[in-house]
This record gives structure tokens, C-alpha cells and sequence, in this order.
């Protein structure tokens, strides 16, 4: 298989998709406070795919060597990577949660991004790991039109993670998606520049960094075959768009009302 190219009415299917996969995390966002267990997350985002006629991508997703995953979406917690399962743990003021959401159209096509959320009043270090991995998401976002190639991307987020000390998770990458939840390409968050792929318009792919506090070695959590966490339990932080290559430049797919906004230094280049 090579990387797909979506034509015109393609784009119109993933438009749809990625701002319903939005939507979701819209809906999600009012709930997030102390008290609330990731379960509740999970059904909350259950509720809105069921009321929109979307599916969760993840819920009985089993790639090769994988248990079936349980969930509707992602809650990754702390010091949890990527990948976390929805529990019946509150969380509590100071934690920071990461919800990843990916859903099916009636089309069939997917749509994937996730967001961070900061649980009550949060320490310094959290909500600059959280703030920072925001940015990188969209240093990396800036990189993409015809003609750019893939290690660009990786290497604006790794100098500007490792640039503040952070570290950038190996292991797992953004990834092309269409009507396949995970297709080609790969999209490494670090890399130098010019190399990999080159870029076209009609490619689509996420752009999702996982960030650590701390030093970048990962490793699986108990036994329930999914959970990732930072091997030296420091925080680790991630956010995701699915982005679209235009003739021109980037289109970010997932935007909805309660999208965040852009960084001031997208904003301000932005024509
Ligand atoms: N949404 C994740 C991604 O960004 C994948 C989650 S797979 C799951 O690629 F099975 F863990 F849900
Ligand atoms: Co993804
Ligand atoms: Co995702």
C-alpha cells in the first residue's frame, strides 16, 4: 500500500468526520472537572457519537498482537503515555488528562484528534508540559504544504520539545487516515529536516505528539495489553489534529466551536 491521495469529494467525507470527531471532545470538555471518572468520560463520548449517528473507531479496535480495546476513546492520564482505558477512578484536582477521540462516519470515513485537559488548579510544570506540547503539535502543523517532507515535521517538534528539556516519545507517531484508521504515512515526531516522504496535495494525516517531563523511555502498564506510561512515571502530554495538505498549505481538519485557539505565533503568520 502507498499513501493515499483524497480527492475533492474525499476531502468533503473527512471534513465531516473530523469535525464531528471535534464535536465530541466539544461535548466532552464542560464535564471534565474533579470528581468525574474517565468512565464517565467514556460514556459521555459514547452519547454524543450515538446522538451525532457516528462509531468510535476504538471501541473492539484490535490491531495484530492486541486485545480487543474496550473503550469509546482514549483517557490517558498523568503519567500515562497514550492509550489509557477508561476507569472507575475520579480524577482530582491537579491531574491532567489527555482524551483522544477517533470516530466513523455513516461514509465510512475516520476522524482522529485529541485534546488535554487540566483537572482544577494544576502545577506550573503541568500546565507547562501541557501548553508547550500545544504548541509543538502546531510547530509541526506549520511544516505541512506540497513540497515539505515528513522529517520536517518531526524535527520542528523534537528541537522545540527538546529545546525546553522535554523528550519526544519514539514509539508511537501520527499516521495517514482516510477511510483506515491507521494508514500510510508514518509521521515520526522527530526526524531532521528534508528528509522522508516529500508532501502533495490530498495527503491527510494526524499530527499527535506524546511529550514527556521527563526522559522518553516508555513501557506497558499492568496487563490489560493497551496502557502506555513513561517509564520514569514524569508527566507526559499529548495533542492531535488530523490535517489535510492543500495546494498552498495545511488545512486542519479537526476544528469545531471548542476547538482551542491556534498559538499567537500561527495567528500572527497566518494570511
Ligand atoms: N486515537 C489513537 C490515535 O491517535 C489510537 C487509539 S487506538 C485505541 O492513533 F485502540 F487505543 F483506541
Ligand atoms: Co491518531
Ligand atoms: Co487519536
Amino acid at each position: 500500500m502507498s499513501i493515499t491521495i483524497k480527492t475533492a469529494e474525499d476531502i468533503a467525507g473527512m471534513r465531516l468526520a473530523c469535525r464531528l470527531a471535534s464535536e465530541v471532545l466539544d461535548y466532552i470538555a464542560p464535564h471534565i472537572k474533579p470528581g468525574i471518572t474517565t468512565k464517565e468520560i467514556d460514556r459521555l463520548g459514547a452519547e454524543c457519537m450515538a446522538a451525532q449517528g457516528t462509531n468510535s473507531a476504538t471501541v473492539g479496535y484490535q490491531p495484530p498482537g492486541y486485545p480487543p480495546y474496550p473503550g469509546s476513546l482514549c483517557t490517558s492520564v498523568n503519567h500515562v503515555v497514550c492509550h489509557g482505558i477508561p476507569n472507575d477512578k475520579p480524577l482530582k484536582k491537579g491531574d491532567i488528562v489527555n482524551v483522544d477521540v477517533t470516530i466513523i462516519t455513516k461514509d465510512g470515513w475516520y476522524g482522529d484528534n485529541s485534546r488535554m485537559y487540566l483537572i482544577g488548579e494544576c502545577s506550573i510544570a503541568a500546565k507547562r508540559l501541557s501548553a508547550l506540547t500545544y504548541d509543538a503539535m502546531w510547530l509541526g502543523i506549520q511544516q505541512v504544504r506540497p513540497g515539505a517532507h515528513l522529517g520536517d515535521i518531526g524535527h520542528a517538534i523534537q528541537k522545540f520539545a527538546e529545546g525546553h528539556g522535554f523528550s519526544v516519545v519514539r514509539e508511537f507517531c501520527g499516521h495517514g487516515i482516510g477511510k483506515v484508521f491507521h494508514e500510510e504515512p508514518q509521521v515520526l515526531h522527530y526526524g531532521r529536516p528534508g528528509t522522508l516522504e516529500e508532501l502533495k496535495p490530498g495527503m491527510v494525516f494526524t499530527i499527535e505528539p506524546m511529550i514527556n517531563a521527563g526522559r522518553r523511555e516508555i513501557k506497558e502498564f499492568g496487563n490489560d495489553g493497551w496502557t502506555i506510561v513513561t517509564k520514569d512515571r514524569s508527566l507526559s502530554a499529548q495533542w492531535e489534529h488530523t490535517v489535510l495538505v492543500t495546494e498552498t498549505g495545511y488545512e486542519v481538519m479537526t476544528l469545531s466551536a471548542g476547538s482551542p485557539p491556534p498559538p499567537a505565533f500561527v495567528t500572527a503568520t497566518a494570511t
